[in-house]
């Protein structure tokens, strides 16, 4: 899958921060540095927008002070990725090069004045990148404190100039071939959109109304290719310079996507990624899991985490406090799902700049500050962690029954404009999925199209919208085998080009799950409709409904209210030696966990450690080379009692013969191979 073959083992937990010393007079340096001492601090990301510090007029570079800064940091045994600042070219340089200056699709080339300001297919600015890349590793490619390369950050920015216009172009040869088979894949007779010449064809720019879907999603796929391939040419400077440092970019998980993630991971050594927080309620837990569930399956093994939020979460236009628990809670719950780290946006809080009001470990007021000793104290629980970063010898870092397909061209698909229903978002109904799914107990894995589903029972396929036929045969594939599959509706309804497979919805797949969709028939805001089931509770759907006709499968839920009542709403049929699954339907967030819990029982799979979910009480195994680690995270409101056959490593208690853990607190409980005490967690009983 990866770069690198084996799974990523720094050689211990990891734990730090974005450190930034060019922003900082040097003798905040040295108080960083005694402060990193006191919190444990490991590893520092350094310099990952330093472009203008480090090259300050074209092809004069500046090293001294970065020199100067790694010494302090090794000195003082503390370990460095070390990032090329590119993802923030210098006014120097886009003065020199307006041409590198992204495109809007309104045709605006915008300037500098904050980051990310580039067309990523210009040939100035790859060369520049190149040339950068290429000086820090003939420089820094064997120093000591070096852990990691940190390419770019968080690639992303989307140009629809020239350049990106001629790329375009070139990518849509590659695929296409000819002009005929790109006017048949686009449907481009409809609307006179044919084309006559590659030249004709333009990126999704503004135009007078509804672009052409097909024309859409490509262009988000040549995008995530072009960024991609500029990603590759600076890891081959890195390695053609003679640094074999592990290799990663961070990747984010915000409310955009602007990449394939997949074919990504495939070129680095290990996926890291940015995570923040979009809630302050217990839902952060969830998106904590979501989150890591999503960055192990990229990484396919350990995984890093970059960045999370420090002190604070920024939300809605305001800074939200995040409280000592949740930041303990937090990292270690990454850490349960294989983070080899726990890293934070930033180490120092800005004084000045464009995020002076994010916070850092180290935030504005000082160290005598709630927030700076939580940072300490986090340091020395990660110090007892002392094996769990070690990889399994065999096997996963977490064990999943349930795999979820995750595709960036389902996002992309759901975001083209004029779908039957607006209301409907691919990361919503994966996270609700999820949240689900996690709520119940249950660890789930994300899963690329077509990979190798040996270990696992229960494939869900949520809203992937274009499907190939390759993709269609292998989940059916893995039905027929024995297992059981779930598909949600707005799967499958079109072919990997976006036309619209006809003869009943959804048209890929229908045969697979016995059954037919007549219409497709999304519900007005505020409606909400009623399901009934002899085999479970009453349910309630909103935003999205369909009249399903059933061909060889059975109705599970049918229509008790609404226009459709009496019709099957959520189906199943056998196919083969296995089970296939049809929700036609948008659940409410509760009635998504009682559906789960009855495919769940229905499948026979159980939660990691049963009775623990429903206390609040988040339960997830990591494995490692000598021994399991079992990671409570108390996020429920009353206190529990745990068995367990092991230690406690955060606060040392034997619970073999039971302990109490508190509401909001965690655990790590080493269990040997060969013991024999079960785990178990009730209320707890004074
Ligand atoms: C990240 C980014 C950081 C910082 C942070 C807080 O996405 O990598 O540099 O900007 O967000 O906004």
């Amino acid at each position: 899958m990866k770069g690198s073959t084996r799974p990523f083992d720094p050689g211990r937990l990891l734990y730090g921060g974005d450190w930034n010393p060019d922003q900082w007079p040097r003798e905040v340096w040295l108080e960083d540095i005694d402060l990193m001492q006191e919190a444990r601090v490991n590893t520092v990301t350094v310099c990952p927008f330093s472009w203008a510090s480090l090259e300050p007029a074209e092809g004069r570079y500046e090293f001294g002070w970065l020199d100067d800064a790694l010494e302090l940091l090794t000195r003082a045994g503390i370990g460095f990725f070390l990032a090329t600042p590119t993802a923030s070219p210098p006014p120097w340089f886009t003065l020199a090069h307006p041409d590198a200056l992204p495109v809007t699709a309104d045709g605006v080339r915008l300037r500098h004045g904050s980051r990310d300001t580039y067309a990523i297919a210009a040939p100035s600015y790859r060369s520049a990148c190149r040339r950068m890349a290429r000086s820090l590793a003939e420089r820094y490619g064997l120093h000591p404190g070096l852990r990691g390369w940190h390419v770019h950050n968080e690639y992303g920015t989307i140009d629809y100039g020239p350049y990106a216009e001629r790329g375009f172009r070139s990518w849509l040869k590659q695929k296409y071939a000819t002009l005929d088979e790109l006017n048949a894949a686009w449907g481009t007779a409809f609307w006179s959109q044919r084309y006559g010449s590659w030249d004709e064809i333009l990126p999704p720019v503004a135009t007078q109304y509804l672009p052409n879907p097909g024309l859409v999603v490509d262009f988000r796929r040549y995008s995530s290719d072009e960024m991609r391939s500029a990603c590759l040419e600076q890891i081959a400077q890195l390695r053609s310079a003679g640094s074999h440092a592990p290799v990663t970019t961070n990747f984010m998980l915000p409310d955009w996507n602007n990449l394939e993630q997949w074919s990504w991971a495939d070129g680095l050594d290990v996926v890291s990624l940015d995570h923040y927080l979009d809630s302050a309620t217990a839902e952060a837990e969830a998106h904590v899991a979501y989150g890591s569930d999503l960055a192990r399956s990229w990484s396919n093994g350990p995984w890093i985490l970059m960045e999370q939020n420090a002190t604070q979460i920024k939300l809605d236009g305001r800074a939200l406090p995040k409280e000592p628990e949740r930041t303990i809670r937090d990292s270690l719950g990454y850490i349960a799902r294989g983070s080899q780290s726990c890293m934070f946006f930033q180490w120092r809080a800005s004084t000045a700049g464009a995020e002076q009001w994010h916070s850092g470990m180290v935030p504005h007021v000082g160290k005598d500050t709630e927030g700076f000793r939580t940072i300490v104290h986090l340091g020395e629980i990660l110090e007892r962690l002392e094996e769990v970063h070690l990889p399994p010898a065999d096997g996963p870092v977490v064990k999943a029954d349930v795999a979820i397909v995750w595709h960036a061209d389902g996002w992309w698909a759901l975001e083209t404009p004029d779908l039957p229903s607006s209301d409907i978002t691919y990361r919503g109904e994966l996270r609700a999925i999820h949240r689900a799914l996690r709520a119940l107990g249950i660890v789930t894995d994300f899963i690329a199209p077509c990979a190798c589903l040996e270990s696992y029972r229960l494939l869900v396929v949520p809203c992937l919208y274009p499907m190939d036929e390759r993709t269609a045969a292998w989940i059916e594939s893995f039905a027929r085998s024995g297992g059981t599959v779930v598909v949600t509706y707005l799967s499958g309804l079109a072919d990997s080009a976006m036309r619209i497979l006809p003869g009943g919805y959804p048209g890929r797949l229908r045969d697979l799950l016995g059954i037919s969709s007549q219409s497709l028939r999304p519900l007005q805001p505020g409606t909400q409709l009623i399901l009934r089931s002899e085999l479970g509770p009453d349910l309630e759907v909103t935003d999205w409904t369909e009249h399903v006709r059933l061909n060889t499968a059975q109705a599970v839920y049918s229509f008790l209210t609404g226009p459709l009542t009496g019709s099957p709403a959520i189906t199943r049929a056998t196919v083969g030696a296995g089970t296939a699954w049809y929700i036609s339907t948008h659940l409410t967030q509760s009635s998504e966990q009682a559906l789960w819990n009855l495919i769940l029982r229905d499948t026979g799979i159980d939660p990691t450690i049963v009775g623990a979910a429903p206390l609040g009480v988040e339960a997830v195994v990591r494995r490692s080379r000598d021994a399991d680690f079992l990671f409570l995270m108390h996020d429920g409101d009353v206190d529990v009692d745990v068995t367990a056959p092991g230690p406690d490593l955060i606060s040392g208690n034997d619970y073999s013969k039971g302990g109490l853990l508190a509401a909001g607190s965690c655990a790590v409980i080493r269990i040997a191979p060969d013991a024999a005490t079960a785990v178990s967690i009730s209320a707890h009983k004074p």
